[in-house]
Parts: structure tokens; sequence; C-alpha cells
């Protein structure tokens, strides 16, 4: 397999021909955003430019153009993840609108009192907080599925977790802090043996790695379309056709109805019954322009090109002793993120320090709240990889934490 090359990778991506700082932009953030390619940002300036209407709506050219940009984009989705047909694919904001989408329109109508909730203790809190409130409303038990020291769900955990009792269970693929990539397979198995059915949010997997839903057999998918080289505002919500028809809608309003009365109203068939009012078809294609230009490039060499700067990131980190890496140590089963601490120094002042280096990376809790605490710690600084970033980069990086701790009085 030939290798991608980040540097000329790197020349299509505007926001790297500027300093900041003075300093050569050093973009570790990749777990909270991407950013876009030419590609990317041209194809929704070229769809407002010539071909913006309302879509589903009018029978004038432009609504016609917006309706086929579209449903052009759901087709590139539906063959990014390999499902079956686009009634599966519903466009949302992010993942968290995904995430809330189901609690609401699935859970509400088929959890019931005594019903246990699945979740792993390292969730984002998108994929907490939506299950905390139906648990309340159902009178349902949400219960939590415990990490091993080295930050991976054990399969025992799984095995005794996953009971009669489970209803559903979600699951982050990765872990937004850990980098861990979780068993979904194992734990959709198993909850499959049970009857429940699983979501996997796949946040931090599906712009890293080639995701086949059918394979890993998901009942739910979830992401966001701007941590994979896309806009804010777009996001995918993926789920299987017989459990989407039994869904009643999430919200109500127009173009998601066949017959409105003055009492009651019918629902339009899937996916719009679950897609109410103006899309946004400005994201869609935009999402669409991303998914190509990594299809372009290719999954597998995204994910192999990730790989061999997670480990040299590693190697480099595990030698100054000062860091500690929290999460897998090694590059079984993780992905292309880093967090960690250095003694002495607060998360928040190692990347304030590293931002004046023009390195950008993330510090604090990352929406994992319940996982700190249960890692017994307040925050964490956190480097994630894309396929844009190269060693020198890491080396930056390195460079920058040896003058952050300059910064503190500490010696090298
Ligand atoms: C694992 C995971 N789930 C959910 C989310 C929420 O994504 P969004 O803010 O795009 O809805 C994130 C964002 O960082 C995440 O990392």
């Amino acid at each position: 397999m030939t290798r991608i090359n980040p540097e000329i990778i790197k020349k299509d991506f505007p926001i790297f021909n500027q300093d900041i700082h003075g300093r050569k932009l050093v973009y570790l953030d990749n777990g909270a955003t991407t950013q876009k390619p030419l590609q990317v940002i041209e194809a929704m300036a070229g769809y407002n430019k010539i071909a913006h209407g309302n879509p589903h709506r009018g029978a004038h050219k432009l609504s016609v153009e917006a309706t086929k940009a579209y449903n052009s984009s759901k087709e590139t989705v539906r063959k990014f993840i390999n499902a079956k047909s686009t009634e599966e694919i519903i466009f949302t904001r992010n993942t968290t609108e995904s995430l809330n989408l189901i609690a609401y329109s699935y859970g509400r109508e088929f959890i019931n009192e005594g019903d246990e909730i699945l979740l792993a203790i390292s969730e984002h809190h998108s994929n907490i907080l939506p299950w905390q409130r139906l648990a309340k409303e159902r009178k349902a038990i949400l219960k939590y599925m415990y990490l091993n020291a080295e930050g991976r769900i054990p399969l025992d955990e799984i095995k005794n977790k996953i009971s009669e009792k489970t209803k559903l269970v979600s699951v982050g693929h990765m872990s937004n802090v850990l980098g861990t990539i979780h068993p979904v397979e194992e734990i959709i198995h198993h909850a499959h043996r049970v009857g429940a059915v699983v979501v996997v949010d796949g946040a931090q997997s599906a712009p890293h790695m080639k995701v086949d839903v059918q394979e890993m057999d998901a009942d739910f998918f979830v992401f966001s379309g701007h941590k994979m080289l896309g806009p804010m505002g777009i996001g995918v919500l993926y789920g299987k056709k017989e459990i989407l028809e039994k869904m009643s809608p999430f919200l109500l309003g127009g173009d998601m109805i066949e017959y409105v009365y003055e009492q009651e109203a019918t629902f339009a068939p899937l996916p719009y019954r679950l897609e109410a009012g103006t899309q946004n078809v400005e994201g869609a294609v935009g999402i669409k322009a991303a998914m190509e230009y990594l299809e372009k490039i290719g999954l597998d060499k995204i994910e192999e090109h990730e790989k061999e700067l997670t480990q040299y990131a590693l190697d480099r980190m595990l030698s100054l002793p000062y860091i500690d890496i929290i999460g897998p140590k090694d590059l079984e089963m993780r992905g292309g993120l880093i967090s960690f601490t250095i003694d002495g120094i607060h998360p928040h002042d190692i990347a304030t320090i590293l931002d004046s280096y023009g390195v950008a990376i993330r510090a604090g809790h990352h929406c994992t709240q319940p996982l700190m605490r249960f890692l017994d710690l307040h925050a964490t600084s956190r480097i994630s990889f894309y396929l844009y970033n190269t060693k020198d980069d890491v080396d930056q990086f390195i460079e920058g934490v040896k003058n952050v701790r300059k910064w503190f009085g500490y010696g090298s």
C-alpha cells in the first residue's frame, strides 16, 4: 500500500497557509473538529453560487437542483458506511442531535419501567445525558461498563452487564479521551442475543477508519460532518430501516408529513418523517465533498498514516519521564489520539502555552466527567491526528512541551 504524503495533502487546506502567533500552524485538535480542504469549501460555495433553493418544496429549477444535491449527498453517505438504502440515512445537526433523536423517538416508545440501558463509563456527555433523561422519564435503569487499567472494556464486563433486562446499549466506537477502540462487534453480538438494540457513537471512528454498518450489525450508528473535513451543522443518523420505521417523529412540522387535518396528521415515509423543516443542503453538499475527498485518499491509508504518527508520538512522549499517557500505550485497538498529563502543570496551562508556539491541542474534561471521575483526574491534555499531520508536527509539539516545562521552571 502506498503511503499518503501529508505535506502534499496540507496544500489542499488553506488554513495551513497562515501563521499562528508568527509560527507555522500545528493543528493537533482533530478530535474536536477538523479543517476543510478547498474541495469542500468550493463545493459549498459552488452550491450557494448556482444551485441554492429550498429542497423538496418547489417545481422551479433551483429547488430541483437543491433537492438533487441533497439526495446525492445521502447516496454518498449511504455508500460511505455501506447502509442498505438511503431510507436508513437521516441528516441531523451533529452526533449529539442524532443521539437525542434516538433517545426521544426510539427510547420513549420502547424503553419501559425496569428496563436497563447500558453505556460505557468512557462515553461523551452527548451519549450520557439523553439516556439519563430517558431513564428518569421511563423509570429505567442506567448502567455502565467499566474499564480496565489499560482503558479497555473487558470481555467479562460486557458479558456480565448485558442481561435479559438490557434493552438498549449505547457505546462510543472510539473514546475521545483514551483513543481506545471499543469492541463494538462483541458488544453487538452479546446485546443481540438478549434482543437489545445497539447504538454506536461513531463521532471519533467514522472519520478515521472504514465503517461498514451492515458488517458491524449496529442498529444505529451516528457521527458528525465537522470531525471529518466537512462543515459544522450536519450530522448523520444511520438506523436499520425496520427500526426507524417503528419510531415516531422527533420534530414535527414542514416536509415530514403526508396529510395534515385540523386535529391530526399522517407522516411521510422514511427518511423524511425524521427530518422536519428545511434541511441543511449546504451542509449536505459539504459532507458529500468531504467523504469523496477521504475516499479518494483511502480510509485504509489514512488509518495507517495515523497509526504511524501515533506510534511516533507515543515513543517520543514515553521517553519523557514527566509525561503520563492516559490510555493504551500501544497501537492495539486504538486510534490516533493521545491524552496525557504532565507532572505539576495544569492541562489548561499546557494548551495555552503550546498555543503561543503555534501548536493547537485540547485540554479539559473533554465532555467526559464520569470518565474523569473514574480515572480520578480533573482534566487531561489531548493531541489528535488526521491525514494532514506530519512527524514534524509531533516534533514541534514535543519541543513545545519542553518549553512549557521551562516556563514553569523545570529542567528538561
Ligand atoms: C465520542 C464523541 N461523541 C459525541 C461527540 C459530540 O459531537 P458533536 O458535538 O459534533 O455533536 C463528540 C465530540 O467531541 C465525541 O468525541
